[in-house]
């Protein structure tokens, strides 16, 4: 089996908050992620798709495609974007990284051209990842 990833970057805002909660416990479960206005982030994100190379192309996914089908379903949503409202995929979700990677891949999973979706890895800083592998 042959792994092969896209990275793209984008930079949205955020506000971690739990709507059925009081402001005293959002405010002890989510501390300055839960600023009333906002904060950003430079989030980076990495697709693998996995599978065998076709023998008339010898790739696994085009990346030229893999690409355009990222930038069109993910990034031209998200980025320059308040993660809290202005995202069809994460209506009535926390905007956490999980959450949103989660979303991520409900955005992918049946536009891949080749190969299979097997891998969303999304950085919200370069210490702190989530990886999510589907189901
Ligand atoms: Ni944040």
């Amino acid at each position: 089996m042959i792994y092969v990833t896209r990275r793209e970057t984008f930079c949205s805002s955020h506000r971690l908050c739990n709507t059925n909660l009081s402001e005293e416990e959002n405010d002890q479960l989510f501390g300055k992620c839960n600023n009333l206005n906002g904060h950003g982030h430079n989030y980076v994100l990495e697709v693998t798709v996995a599978g065998k190379p076709d023998p008339k192309t010898g790739y696994v996914v085009d990346l030229k495609l893999l690409k355009n089908i990222i930038i069109e379903n993910v990034i031209d949503k998200v980025d320059h974007r308040n993660l809290n409202l202005d995202v069809d995929f994460l209506k009535n979700v926390i905007p956490t990284t999980e959450n949103l990677a989660v979303g991520i891949w409900g955005q992918l999973a049946d536009k891949i051209p080749s190969g299979k979706l097997t891998s969303v890895k999304l950085y919200e800083t370069e210490n702190n990842y989530i990886e999510y592998k589907g189901e």
